[in-house]
């Protein structure tokens, strides 16, 4: 692996701090606190670690934000980079093209599964939501359907910022303050099998199927359901993330998406895997629908492509989505800029070639249930009571009794994941996220790179500052 590792780089942490706080707006974050405290600086990364502007180094326990897949310090992505620039620093994909859009999208086709075959361009991953929300919705009037139009999402997901990608998203607390959102959002239960009877389930003790599998086709009738509610000439399409990573990644139980698009097609309802987490190899396959073994009709992805080298996001859209504009005057009148940038797009296809040369996918697959492990020894401490996820995605779940699965109210959230975890971690070398958006997790999603030793390592941390954790309770 040829990942450089030099000494941090010198800055001036006091002048850098100071101007911060007089300028920086950071994103969702407390200004207060940054104004108050400051932010940590971060100013290098090499491999899964990244120094801070004093000079410690930390283990980017969540690839910077679910992003950093082939891991920093990457000289080839920032010759290609450099390179592309000096030939082609941009041109628009507007009626014109350039070679590294083409190859990418190329690439992209042969990734996704099935008939996915046609790519449309973003700068990132809310952007890729709201071009398959509008998409859906053109696609239908131009079958003649105009009053589809509503989509369905599940509760606790997250989809992004843009309005469109805001009514998808399902976090009232994210939305409150922007409201009205574009209308036609509606949320139904997620697949967190932890709290299943929390959401209404109740297993059949007679029943040959296992509980998760049960739960599964109950998460997703609830989808049909709320299809029917709505009633199905008024719904567009469903936005499903493969592992749903707000509340502390979901895996869908075994079945789920099988279900999920029989319902869509019996409905006429177009199933959307927003797979901006999930792809690029974080699930142990390129993209989750595939690992999953389900087709759907659009992929939402952007993050890992580049390994966050350069900003790219991308919808891909099958052939049947596709073939009212392949035709006569229709065109899709939605774009951006710097969507497909050249330099973005060399980037990601050259991250993609180190995904193949370092088989990243395979590292994936073969460890995932070595990371599994070592993060289920952590079931031992009084305070864990869940660990879910899948590939190098797993969410650790915080509770106040481990028998009764109590989680902890506002104050105690507070006072547990702002006031002490993220930063207790972060101290003890681990960055990765505290996060309460559903019940409070630990949230792990490293470079794809790492191995059993790594996977030591991150338990180790989190068994210290858990302990400590629950100390303080
Ligand atoms: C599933 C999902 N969709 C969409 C987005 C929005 O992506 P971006 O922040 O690139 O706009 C995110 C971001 O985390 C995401 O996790």
């Amino acid at each position: 692996m040829t990942i450089e590792q030099t000494a941090p780089v010198a800055v001036d942490d006091a002048a850098l701090q100071q101007k911060a706080k007089d300028h920086l707006w950071m994103h969702f974050a407390r200004q207060s606190v940054l104004e108050e405290h400051g932010a940590p600086i971060i100013v290098k990364g090499a491999g899964h670690h990244i120094w801070d502007s004093h000079g410690r180094r930390y283990f980017d326990g969540l690839s910077g934000l679910f992003v950093v897949n082939a891991g920093h310090g990457r000289r080839r992505l920032a010759e290609t980079a450099a390179r592309q620039a000096e030939e082609l620093a941009f041109f628009p994909i507007w009626s014109y093209a350039h070679p590294a859009a083409i190859e990418l999208a190329d690439r992209l086709a042969d990734e996704a599964p099935g008939d996915l075959n046609r790519v449309f361009f973003s700068t990132g991953g809310g952007e890729a939501v709201e071009t398959a929300f509008k998409l859906a919705k053109y696609y239908w009037k131009l079958q003649g359907r105009p009053t589809k139009h509503k989509v369905i999402s599940r509760a606790v997901a997250y989809h992004g910022t843009p309005q469109g990608a805001l009514a998808i998203t399902g976090i009232p607390a994210m939305k409150e303050m922007f409201e009205p959102v574009t209308p036609g959002g509606f949320r139904v239960p997620n697949t967190n099998f932890y709290r299943a009877g929390e959401m209404g389930f109740r297993a059949d003790p007679d029943s040959p199927l296992s509980e998760q599998e049960q739960f599964g086709i109950w998460a997703a009738d609830r989808i049909e359901q709320a299809i029917e509610f709505e009633g199905p000439e008024t719904v567009a399409a469903v936005f499903l993330e493969p592992v749903q990573n707000s509340g502390g990644c979901f895996p869908p139980p075994p079945g789920y998406f099988q279900r999920v698009r029989e319902i869509c097609d019996r409905h006429d309802v177009l199933l959307v895997a927003d797979e901006v987490i999930t792809g690029f190899g974080r699930i142990g396959a390129m993209f989750a629908s595939s690992f999953f073994g389900f087709q759907p009709d659009m992929i939402t992805c952007a993050k890992g492509m580049t390994s966050g080298y350069s900003p790219i996001g991308a919808t891909i859209v099958s052939d049947r989505i596709y073939e009212p504009f392949r035709h006569g005057t229709t065109a899709f009148y939605h774009g951006y800029t710097f969507g497909g940038h050249p330099v973005s797009a060399a980037v990601a296809l050259e991250n993609l070639g180190i995904f193949d040369e370092e088989r990243l996918v395979e590292n994936v697959r073969e460890n995932s249930p070595l990371f599994r492990a070592a993060l289920e020894r952590l079931t031992d401490l009084p305070i864990v009571g869940d660990v879910r996820g899948e590939g190098y995605f797993f969410g650790i779940e915080l509770v106040k009794d481990k028998a009764t699965k109590e989680t902890f109210d506002d104050d105690e959230s507070e006072r547990l994941l702002r006031g002490f975890l993220s930063k207790a971690l972060f101290d003890a070398g681990l960055y990765c996220r505290a996060d309460d958006r559903g019940d409070p997790v630990v949230q792990l999603a490293p470079p794809l790179t790492i191995g059993p030793a790594e996977f030591d390592e991150i338990e180790g941390i989190l068994r210290g500052v858990l302990t400590e954790a629950w100390s303080r309770l």
